[in-house]
């Protein structure tokens, strides 16, 4: 079977990336990590990665201080690495042409956050609580040059309690991140994702055109 191919991009915990490789393990997901990049050589997510007999590349600021410097390294290693997908998991840069153009319309992001609301930050739990809203959650979207605006493709709710603080609700958030992120690369990876202007419709199973073949 021809596994798809994805890169996955870090630069902290990794959690993310866990759920990716036990989705893989447990058969959830055909698909095949080819490489973990992470711009942070101290990210715990590299360890998960080696575990799980992941090659992993380090392309940090101290070797690249200039970001797109750095991401076309990253662009490089995913091409090298043959990435059909590239899914950021956790990754805090915002993304400049040298990977936007070679990957145009196969990079997901996971989002903490019912986008578009409290998007474009680093901070959208915190923010979303601040705000009030009584309902939250995250969003896979596909990456495109407008920070955390790309097309959305699965979205999941999680209601705000009255005794959360950030930390609780970002846990219960991230467990739906868990099962999202990896249901959307499945998906992907079945040619189901049709994208039609901002709207992403999820063709049935069994039932692809061939344009997405
Ligand atoms: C997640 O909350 C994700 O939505 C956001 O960054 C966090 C990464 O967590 N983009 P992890 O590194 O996958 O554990």
């Amino acid at each position: 079977m021809n596994l798809l191919r994805v890169g996955v991009l870090i630069s902290g915990r990794g959690s993310n990336l866990q759920a990716i490789l036990d989705a893989i393990a447990s058969g959830d997901l055909a698909a095949r990590v080819v490489v973990v990049v992470s711009n942070r050589a101290d990210a715990a997510g590299i360890d998960r990665a080696r575990q799980a007999g992941v090659a992993v590349v380090v392309a940090d600021r101290a070797e690249f201080p200039h970001r797109l410097e750095r991401q076309a390294h990253i662009a490089g290693t995913l091409e090298a690495c043959g990435a059909q997908l590239v899914a950021l998991a956790g990754f805090d840069e915002i993304l400049g042409v040298p990977i936007l153009e070679r990957f145009a319309g196969r990079i997901l992001n996971i989002h903490p956050s019912l986008l578009p609301a409290f998007g474009g930050g680093m901070h959208a739990v915190r923010d979303a609580l601040a705000y009030g809203v009584k309902v939250s959650g995250c969003s896979v979207h596909f990456v495109t040059a407008e920070v955390d605006q790309g097309p959305i493709v699965l979205q999941a709710a999680v209601p705000v309690q009255d005794d959360d603080d950030d930390v609780s609700l970002a846990a219960r958030i991230l467990e739906h991140e868990h099962r999202l992120l990896p249901q959307a690369i499945q998906l992907f990876a079945e040619g189901r994702l049709a994208v039609d202007g901002r709207r992403v419709r999820i063709l049935p199973a069994g039932c692809i055109p061939s344009a997405n073949r």
